[in-house]
């Protein structure tokens, strides 16, 4: 039996960080929506991914109410340590951003807050479900289809549909006239999730002739570590052994600072680049998050800025179903494009001035290291390394 057509006002494609956000804004400003997902709950609610929260992200989480769990369970830094030339370099954000924090809080962990919160007030989420397809964007009835859980055919009749699909969506091939620019780099990170106490109160990034590595955690009890690895290296690669030695050799310090060891229960290789579309609408369709834009992760921007999106979504629907004009609507790319393009150039500059580029000879390696050393001994480079990492203000 095929069921009936479902109406709401805004359909949204993918629950992660930039779907689920907007149905949660939206729903501040009294406005319908329903997600169609097609992945399971639980595997949304349990892939590892981001880690680390902007300050204002953790703000706009406890102005939607969802942010109880995360002030008991995240862990909250001053600053970050900046590890190079055998020598330890903090950097106090808190002093030098008035007040703003490194957020530790895993993305997975947000998203069960999210899911958790959006279904106890009452919203509709479809997960598990497949075939979706998006129909008469050009016009102000657009349709999405999708076939759902148990094969019934299902359909959303809506006023907007938010391509919140993520990277390997299908939203952005229909954004006529788009122009995609992206950026490769020659390496990529091994993340590893190991049972092991804290070795560091704060997050640790160190250039090594070897390669980056990046110190981060969990809870007290798992800690999560990333090493920089080959572009196409495959995570069997990597036996436990030499993941150690690297991670030793990159962190080692000459102030008798040592990492503990523990056992590594999750290996995985994560993929470098900067992707950016340079339209993020066409007819009733907004793309949000990584549909539209990728950042490799050493800045740690991918969630951030998904959520950035969706809150400019939503200014932008809450002013149309307020007023029923679609300026503020129109202005969405460019308003998103301002934002993503800081992050890109941020993302970009700390992988270029942390990783180890095979491409690059002595001259590049001692500029990166002229250039760490500035950061660390200037207050004018520490507060521009500073105020992008806890997050630049939302327009
Ligand atoms: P996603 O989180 O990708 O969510 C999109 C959702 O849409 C998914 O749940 C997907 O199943 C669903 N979907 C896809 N196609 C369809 C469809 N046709 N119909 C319905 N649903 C669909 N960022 C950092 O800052 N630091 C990190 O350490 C970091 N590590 C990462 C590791 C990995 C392996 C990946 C892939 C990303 C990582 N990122 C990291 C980036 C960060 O996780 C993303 O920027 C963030 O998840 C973007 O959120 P999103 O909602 O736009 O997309
Ligand atoms: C983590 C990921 C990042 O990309 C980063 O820059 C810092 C921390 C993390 O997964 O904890």
């Amino acid at each position: 039996m095929p069921t009936e057509p479902h109406r709401t006002q805004v359909a949204i494609v993918g629950a992660g960080p930039a779907g689920l956000f907007l149905a949660h804004l939206l729903h501040r400003h009294g406005i319908e929506s329903v997600i169609v997902e097609t992945r399971s709950r639980e595997e949304v609610e349990g892939t590892i991914r981001a880690g680390v929260l902007e300050q204002w992200t953790v703000d706009l989480m406890h102005d939607l109410g969802l942010g109880e769990r995360m002030a008991r369970e995240a862990h909250f830094h001053r600053g970050i340590t900046l590890r190079f030339a055998g020598e330890s370099h903090h950097l106090d954000f808190e002093a030098l951003t008035g007040g703003k924090r490194v957020t530790v809080y895993p993305q997975h962990e947000v998203l069960k807050d999210l899911i958790a919160a959006r279904l106890a007030d009452g919203g509709t989420i479809h997960f598990g479900v497949r075939d979706v397809e998006m129909h008469d964007l050009g016009s102000d009835r657009p349709r999405v289809t999708y076939t759902d859980g148990d094969g019934e055919p299902g359909e959303l009749r809506c006023d907007f549909v938010a391509g919140c699909d993520g990277s390997q969506g299908s939203a952005r091939g229909h954004i006529e006239g788009r122009t995609e620019v992206q950026h490769l780099y020659p390496f990529g990170w091994l993340g590893i999730l190991v049972e092991a106490p804290p070795s560091h109160h704060e997050l640790i990034y160190a250039r090594h002739e070897r390669g980056f590595a990046l110190l981060s955690t969990r809870s007290p009890e798992i800690q999560r570590l990333y090493l920089q690895c080959g572009p196409t290296d495959r995570a069997a690669d990597y036996p436990d052994a030499l993941i150690w030695s690297e991670l030793h050799r990159r962190l080692e310090t000459v102030d008798g600072w040592t990492l503990t060891e523990g056992r590594i229960f999750q290996k995985g290789v994560i993929g470098m680049r900067s992707f950016v579309c340079d339209r993020m609408q066409h007819g009733r369709l907004f793309l949000a998050g990584d549909a539209a834009h990728i950042v490799p992760p050493t800045g740690a921007k991918g969630l951030n800025l998904a959520v950035a999106d969706a809150v400019y979504l939503s200014r932008g629907l809450e002013c149309f179903y307020r007023t029923r004009s679609l300026e503020e609507l129109g202005r969405y790319t460019e308003t998103c494009l301002r934002r993503i393009w800081r992050a890109e150039r941020f993302s970009w500059y700390m992988t270029n001035l942390l990783h180890t580029n095979p491409a690059e000879g002595p001259f590049e390696h001692r500029i990166r290291l002229a250039d760490l050393d500035y950061v660390v001994h200037s207050p004018a480079a520490a507060t521009a390394l500073a105020e992008n990492y806890v997050g630049l203000p939302l327009d």
